[in-house]
């Protein structure tokens, strides 16, 4: 039976609650997606789902894997007022600096916005304005080979003391066993955003702080900071290959998922990928919390993704409609279960289907939902640069060009320095007076 077009959209967008803003047909929209593991594909396919039962024409404009490096072409193309790209797949750390390109999506989303995590909400709403609809969401993650620890009766760390004393011992026992290649733990060492959420991470565990505490203060300038940072670079060479300084996501996976590394830090993509049909790791990993430091604390960085509409789209109203449906219930399943993409709507971590596809959404939730945010609210539109000097801080010291306390006393300032201008441009005169806003 062939079903009308329009009757065939009304099955699928149904779910989203959505009534469509005009009978405009045969339009061409662009939405520009990753192509970080099954990134691209999954966009594609919601995207065709859309135009076929709209009648409309959806092209996915590929942007770099690296999000510094997608921040910057987004910059340039929104700075033109270019209106190449209609619906932009939007970092969790930028709706402060793209805002003014952006459309409010509230009438759009007439109410559906609601279900979604009201932290995710509330930071996409920027001066009162939604400027962005939650995706999926993300928080780092350890991955662990249960084969190789139970082959060597190890168990999963629960500290990054037991994890480098565990990798270093699994790595030294399989490479004298002929298995030359193996690595103890790979993660994001380049000097781009990824490594800004490694680093925090370490930080946050070992009580260093989250850089900028909820009053606005730089704390990044501390010992147990400093102590995190000289455990990481400790593992360069040693049970890191010397090649992580120049791993973003992909690579750190491509190791692992070779089989070549026990541990690694990584978002939950990876978990699909690890656990497709043709993965040599296929039913040996293990997916739990990154381990605590000294004060036995764990932390994860918040990550994750929405989707926005240009302000210089020439068909916003369309634009906002393929939004609402891409984020709506029925796609975050989808994409949860094919592609280990992360809800924005608690009400799917019950699913059976998504559980089954991925257990680790139950087990982990609380992390999912209590990570640590990197302070972009609080930089507003200089986060990128605060983000930039925080990570460059850190490569050096990976690289064994400065002492992590030595790195950490000149960049406090000018984090200071940063945060100060993104105040003055707020239009807060009073330098650091309490503040009711979140640590975000
Ligand atoms: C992931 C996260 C994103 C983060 C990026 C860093 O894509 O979802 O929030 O900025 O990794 O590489």
């Amino acid at each position: 039976m062939t079903l009308a077009p329009w009757l065939l959209a009304a099955l699928i967008l149904g779910g989203c609650g959505q009534e469509p803003p005009d009978r405009a047909q045969g339009v061409l929209l662009r939405i520009s997606c990753g192509s970080v593991g099954l990134e691209y594909t999954l966009c594609n396919d919601g995207a065709q789902r859309w135009a076929q039962a709209t009648g409309n024409r959806v092209e996915v404009v590929s942007t770099p894997n690296s999000t510094t490096e997608r921040l910057a072409l987004y910059q340039q193309l929104l700075g033109a007022g270019a209106d190449d790209i209609d619906v932009l797949q939007v970092d969790v750390i930028w709706p402060g600096i793209l805002a003014p390109h952006l459309l409010d999506l509230a009438p759009a989303a007439a109410g559906a916005e609601e279900a979604h995590f009201k932290a995710i909400i509330e930071n996409n709403t920027v001066d009162g304005r939604l400027v962005a609809m939650p995706w999926y969401t993300d928080a780092g993650v350890l991955y662990y080979r249960k084969d190789l620890l139970e082959k060597y009766a190890e168990n999963v760390p629960g500290t990054w003391a037991e994890l480098t004393e565990t990798a270093a011992r699994i790595q030294a026992a399989e490479r004298a066993a002929g298995n030359g290649k193996l690595w103890g733990f790979v993660w994001q060492g380049r000097a781009y955003e990824g490594l800004t959420c490694n680093a925090l991470e370490w930080v946050a565990s070992h009580g260093g702080g989250t850089l900028v505490d909820n009053r606005g203060r730089v704390t990044i300038g501390n010992p147990r900071a400093a102590a995190a940072l000289e455990l990481a670079a400790s593992w360069v060479g040693t049970i890191s290959p010397p090649g992580v300084l120049n791993y973003a996501e992909e690579e750190a996976r491509g190791v692992f998922q070779s089989g070549n590394a026990v541990f690694m830090r990584n978002w939950p993509y990876a978990w699909s990928l690890a656990q497709s049909e043709d993965s040599p790791i296929r039913n040996n990993v293990g997916v739990t919390t990154l381990p605590a430091g000294p004060g036995g604390k764990s932390a994860a960085t918040l990550g994750g993704w929405q989707l926005a509409v240009s302000k210089y789209s020439r068909h916003p109203r369309l634009a906002a409609w393929l939004v609402t449906f891409l984020t709506s219930p029925e796609e975050q399943t989808r994409r949860a279960i094919a592609g280990a993409y992360n809800p924005t709507i608690a009400a799917l971590y019950t699913r059976p289907d998504v559980l089954e596809a991925n257990p680790f959404f139950d087990s982990l939730y609380e992390t999912f939902t209590h990570a640590v945010p990197r302070p972009s609210r609080r930089a507003g539109q200089r986060y990128n640069e605060l983000s930039s000097e925080f990570w460059s801080a850190v490569s050096s010291v990976l690289a064994g060009r400065q002492s992590a306390p030595e790195a950490l006393e000149q960049l406090a300032p000018r984090l200071d320095h940063l945060l100060q201008a993104a105040r003055e441009a707020a239009g807060e005169t009073n330098d650091k007076a309490p503040d009711s806003r979140s640590g975000t």
